[in-house]
Order: structure tokens, then C-alpha cells, then sequence
């Protein structure tokens, strides 16, 4: 188990997270090697035989520290800036395992790409294209492409994280994709390479995944006829993890779903997970400052806060909460808050928990858009990060001093 109780006592691996409070402070956010590695083969395993590229979601949780776990496992990495893909080339990672979605490709990260050599750009408009097309003539190179088809499929998951619906901001429409394949087909400045899609995240049963699988094998089929070969297929990510209470099937029976949609075909299969490998890598560590009574209610007030992490704010998302201590205080139930000044700055409300001023808590399963999603709101800081491995406890971002806060601003002579 990546985190649990020794002694009464939470432990990331090896490592009391009581330990690495008083080592480093809080919030601080606690990844287990082990664990990100297990998400890793848990997907390597499971598409084991088959032609396959895992690219992980740099979106998720993009520190250098865990991208670098993953370039020495040999995946490869689906980015959305230029920004990510300058971590990835600063983590070893290799660019020929590269795809680069997103719906607003700047001129410059085009250029970055093109010049990294990235195994593939996912276009996601016809005015993209052309983009790409003019930005590859101008480097001298060709821009290895794909579209990103939006395939009409319900993820079934919260509609900020569904992405696959016809009403969706992504991809390019299911109807459209073989005018478009034609249209890149006559320009010298791009290479057709592939296809992709992504629908959504945090999708619990392998059915969605399945269905946008056949609907972009049938495509396949149609753009093989009309002389376009494609070398890849890119399914995206969006595998779930258990938050609190839901029932994920395992990351094998997705494959499962998809490799049978794909049976019999030659194209490298590429997946982009994100959340599936690193969420229940993670915790926020957090100290309780203050146990506050309003009226009937009660508050937990702790060092960790909104600007730390959003999902709750943003998405009404739940995260388990526990003590790094077991039975020191009397139960009672608390709104777990920070010190923003927002009310929306909650990490979870209605918890049942025995802690006390001083004790420290952590929310779970925040290993995956929990630091990325940070934010100085209020001029916080951010967090430290740190990595477990075994016994040992490696900082792998340093807390923030106030002073970078305001390093890049300046006050004009007025
Ligand atoms: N590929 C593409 C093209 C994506 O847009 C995403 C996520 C992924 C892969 C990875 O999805 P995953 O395996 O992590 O589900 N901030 C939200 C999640 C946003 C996901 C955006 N796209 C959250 O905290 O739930």
C-alpha cells in the first residue's frame, strides 16, 4: 500500500508523514514511487503483446521528479503547451514519444514542437492545419499530424471533465474528420500519422471508452480506403480512480475494450492516462490550525486551502480525509477549511473526524490535479512536493518564498 497506517501512525511507503511534516512543513503534497510506477504497468501489462505507446498525461501532475519516473519506465508523454513540453525534454523524456493536444496551439509552440521532433500533433481545426502547415514550410520541416476526431460518445463523467460530446469545445467533428484527412493529404507540409480522441475524465466503466474506440476504428477503416494510412490510433486517457465510494473497474478490462475494438488492426495503439496513474499516488498533508465553532457548526480550520487544492471548489469534488494519527480526539464532524477568503475554500465538508488543534490530516487521492491546478490566490505560496521511495523522502519542490511571489512584477516610476 502506498499510504498507510504503521503503528497508528499514516506512512507514505516507509516514511511516517509526521516525519516528513516536521521536515519540510505543511501543505505539502506526498507521492509514493511505488505507487506511480504500479499505475504505470498496470497499464503496460495490460496492452503487454500488443503495439502500444502509454503517453502520460503531463497535465495531471507534471513535476520533473515524477516525469523523469516515467521517462525511465519508457513511457512516452501527451503534453498541451510548450511549457509542458519543455518539462518533459528538462525530465529525459524522449520527444519522439510525444503527442501535443489542445485546442490552442500558439505559433511558437508549433514551432517548439516541430523543432523538439515530437512524434505527433493533434489537430483539433482546419485552421489549425493551415497553421501547422505554414509554421512547418517556414522551419523547413514535416509537422507529423493527427486529428483529433470528437467521436459523439458520453463519457457519463462530470460535464466540466466530458469532453467527447458533440457540444464540446474539442476535437473535430465525427462527419468532418474525412474532408479534413483529404485537405491534409494534399498539403507536402504535413505527414498524416494518425488519429485521435479523448472523452472525457475520471469514467468509470470501460463502455464509453469501447464505443469511441469502434467509432475511430471505423474511421480508420474509411481513411485506409480513401488512401490515408494511419500508423496510430490515440484513445486519449480518462480511466477513473476511486474517490470515495465509486466502483472503477480495473485498468485491464479498459484495455480490454479497446484492444477488442482494435482487433486485427495494425496501428500502434496509444493511450494518454493522467489521473489512473498518478491520483492515488498522492496526498496533501495538511496541519489544523484553528477548531472553530460557528453556531452549531463546526470548522476545521487547516494550512491547506483552495489555492492548494481546487477539485472541491471547482468540481464539488470529494476527497477522503484522515488523521496521520489515529485516535487522538473525540469524533466530531467538521467542515474542512482553509484560510482563503472564499467561501468555496473547502476541502471537504460533513467529515466525521477526530483531530485537534496542531494534528495533522491528509486528503487523499490528490496525486493527480491537486499541485498543477495550485494557484498564489491570496498570495500563498505554493506547496512543497515531496517523493517517498521506501524509507526515504525526497523533496522535489521546494516550498515558495514569499519574495518569488512578486520576483517578476514591477512598479513603474508613476
Ligand atoms: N488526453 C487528453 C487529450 C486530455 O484532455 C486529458 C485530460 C487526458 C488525456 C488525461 O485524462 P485523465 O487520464 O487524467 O483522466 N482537472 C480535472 C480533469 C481534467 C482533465 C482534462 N483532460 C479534474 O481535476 O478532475
Amino acid at each position: 500500500m502506498a499510504f498507510s497506517y504503521r503503528y497508528g501512525a499514516l506512512c507514505a511507503e516507509a516514511v511516517p508523514l509526521e516525519a516528513i511534516a516536521s521536515r519540510f512543513g505543511t501543505p505539502c503534497y506526498v507521492y509514493s514511487r511505488a505507487a506511480i510506477e504500479r499505475g504505470y504497468r498496470a497499464y503496460a501489462d495490460a496492452l503487454a503483446g500488443r503495439d502500444a505507446l502509454i503517453c502520460y498525461s503531463v497535465k495531471a501532475n507534471s513535476n520533473l521528479a515524477v516525469l523523469a519516473l516515467m521517462a525511465r519506465l519508457g513511457a512516452g508523454f501527451d503534453i498541451v503547451s510548450g511549457g509542458e513540453l519543455a518539462r518533459v525534454l528538462a525530465a529525459g523524456g524522449d520527444p519522439r514519444k510525444v503527442v501535443f493536444s489542445g485546442i490552442g496551439k500558439s505559433e511558437a509552440e508549433i514551432e517548439q514542437a516541430l523543432r523538439a521532433r515530437i512524434l505527433c500533433l493533434n489537430l483539433e481545426s482546419e485552421e489549425e492545419l493551415a497553421r501547422v502547415a505554414a509554421v512547418a514550410a517556414r522551419v523547413g520541416s514535416r509537422a507529423p499530424i493527427a486529428f483529433r476526431v470528437n467521436p459523439d460518445v458520453d463519457a457519463k463523467t462530470h460535464p466540466y471533465i466530458s469532453t467527447g460530446l458533440k457540444t464540446s469545445k474539442f476535437g473535430v467533428p465525427y462527419g468532418e474528420a474525412e474532408r479534413l484527412y483529404r485537405d491534409a493529404l494534399r498539403l507536402p507540409q504535413v505527414e498524416i500519422v494518425g488519429v485521435g480522441c479523448h472523452i472525457g475524465s475520471q469514467m468509470l466503466g470501460p463502455a464509453p471508452l469501447a464505443a469511441a474506440t469502434r467509432r475511430i476504428a471505423a474511421l480508420a477503416s474509411r481513411l485506409a480506403r480513401a488512401g490515408v494510412a494511419l500508423r496510430h490510433i490515440d484513445l486519449g486517457g480518462g480511466i477513473g480512480i476511486r474517490y470515495r465510494n465509486e466502483r472503477v473497474a480495473p485498468i485491464a478490462r479498459f484495455a480490454a475494450g479497446c484492444l477488442k475494438a482494435l482487433a486485427g488492426r495494425g496501428e500502434t495503439l496509444i493511450l494518454d492516462p493522467g489521473r489512473s496513474i498518478v491520483g492515488s499516488a498522492g496526498v496533501l498533508l495538511t496541519r489544523v490550525e484553528y477548531v472553530k465553532r460557528n453556531g452549531a457548526k463546526k470548522f476545521l480550520v487547516v494550512d491547506a486551502a483552495m489555492n492548494d487544492l481546487l477539485r472541491p471548489a471547482l468540481y464539488d469534488a470529494w476527497h477522503d480525509i484522515v488523521p496521520v494519527r489515529k485516535g487522538r480526539a473525540r469524533p466530531h464532524v467538521y467542515d474542512v477549511v482553509g484560510p482563503v477568503c472564499e467561501s468555496a475554500d473547502f476541502l471537504g465538508k460533513r467529515r466525521k473526524l477526530a483531530a485537534g488543534r496542531g494534528d495533522l490530516l491528509a486528503v487523499l487521492s490528490a496525486g493527480a490535479y491537486g499541485m498543477v491546478l495550485s494557484s498564489n490566490y491570496n498570495s500563498r505560496p505554493r506547496a512543497a512536493e515531496v517523493l517517498a521511495d521506501g524509507d526515504r523522502a525526497h523533496l522535489v519542490r521546494r516550498r515558495e518564498r514569499a519574495d518569488e511571489l512578486y520576483a517578476a512584477e514591477e512598479v513603474p516610476a508613476l
